[in-house]
């Protein structure tokens, strides 16, 4: 009954009760098209049969004991992550929120520890860093922040468009800048590598940390296991989620050896963060995603996709005027009302999600066939053509 949940979500009228790939099914044998992943999260489409597999064999053995003991799947699955990224410690959570806040307390407590007193945070217009306090206070979204302060001091949000203002703000004052290398909820908006450089640059002059949160565009959904990576600009500390569970709740807050120096014991914790049952599957979703080709094919098929969606855009000029992204993350800003397009989208069959500046967001899972994408351009061909004019 839905009318005993807490109403801050508008759902869509329909409920699933079987998923397969890039299918999702209702109890009635409806079936939806899903190249919205669960808002970019399960990555190697529903019900993956080895994400089962491990799933059921860790379930059989061991589902949780607290990390008051060893827990041999964390530490297979930060062994991965450390060896494939700059980090050197990770700090493993529920969810993206969570790794946010563990962001902004290692890198406050990086400067207490060197006896430092800053604590601003700068973050940038447009950016979703989650819903707690700390994280909708990195926000500048009027919805996200109204009625739920005082926020957190110290937190400026910069406009993202504006360099000259961004490296001005960032001062010895600054404890870390937050940012999303694509910025997600904000609409599919990526940030230009000569700009990442350059705040990079400004931080490591004036002993700033790097946050990146690739929570929505990490884990191979841009056709590198990080979307920083293609910029060749690495952070101090790095926020994932989503994609790293495959759909089980897990979430990470990587960072390197230096900026974790103040979390120490008793810093921070989680009952759950970690679990047996999410880090053996994380551990089964990078065994694919680094497997020999995967990232080349998400390229390859990303390439496709983007052509694809390009051709749509020239013969539906009256629906669409710009098409965003890189990789599997792709956004087309519509000229029309971007939720009436989801929701037409919706009644051809087709699952798409709505993003900021009137985006429509495309996150299929990453191991999506030629003949998928195909069928996905003629949904989303028939949803624009019964709203164009
Ligand atoms: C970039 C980014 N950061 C953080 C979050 C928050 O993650 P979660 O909803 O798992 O708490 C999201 C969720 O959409 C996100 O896209």
């Amino acid at each position: 009954m839905e009318q005993h949940l807490l109403p801050t979500y508008k759902r869509a009228p329909i409920s699933f009760v079987k998923g397969c790939g890039v299918w999702l099914e209702t109890a009635e044998g409806a079936k939806y098209l899903d190249i919205s992943s669960g808002i970019a999260v399960n990555i190697l489409g529903h019900c993956n049969e080895d994400l089962v597999s491990v799933l059921i064999e860790q379930a059989k053995r061991l589902w949780h004991t607290s990390n008051l003991y060893r827990i041999t799947n964390q530490e297979k699955l930060a062994e991965i992550l450390t060896k494939h990224t700059f980090a050197d410690v990770v700090f493993f959570t529920n969810s993206g929120t969570e790794a946010t806040e563990c962001a902004i307390k290692m890198a406050r407590k990086y400067h207490s520890h060197n006896g430092d007193t800053r604590h601003e945070i700068i973050s940038f217009e447009g950016s979703f860093h989650g819903r707690s306090i700390g994280a909708i206070s990195t926000s500048s979204s009027q919805k996200m922040i109204e009625g739920f302060g005082p926020l957190l001091p110290g937190c400026k949000s910069i406009e993202l468009s504006d360099k000259g203002k961004i490296l001005r703000s960032i001062s010895k004052k600054t404890a870390a800048v937050i940012i999303e290398p694509i910025q997600g909820e904000g609409g599919i908006k990526i940030v230009p590598d000569h700009l990442l450089r350059s705040i990079r640059e400004s931080c490591e002059k004036l002993g700033v940390l790097l946050i990146f949160d690739e929570v929505q565009c990490g884990v191979g959904r841009t056709g590198k296991l990080f979307a920083h990576e293609w910029a060749g600009v690495y952070p101090d500390i790095m926020t994932i989620a989503k994609g790293i569970g495959g759909g089980m709740p897990l979430g990470a807050c990587l960072s390197t050896k230096r900026a974790s120096e103040g979390m120490g014991i008793g810093s921070h914790g989680s009952t759950y963060g970690g679990n047996p049952l999410a880090c053996a599957v994380g551990v089964e979703v990078l065994n694919q995603v680094l497997s020999q080709d995967f990232l080349t094919n998400v390229q390859k098929i990303s390439g496709y996709f983007s052509q694809r969606l390009g051709g749509l855009m020239s013969e539906y000029p009256s629906v669409f005027s710009e098409l965003r992204g890189s990789g599997l993350m792709l956004g087309l800003k519509t000229k029309i009302h971007n939720t009436i397009f989801v929701e037409a989208a919706f009644e051809q069959g087709l699952l798409i999600v709505p993003a900021a500046e009137n985006v429509i967001r495309i996150l299929p899972p990453l191991n999506i066939t030629e003949v998928e994408v195909d069928l996905a351009i003629h949904m989303l061909s028939k949803t624009a053509k019964s709203l164009s004019h």
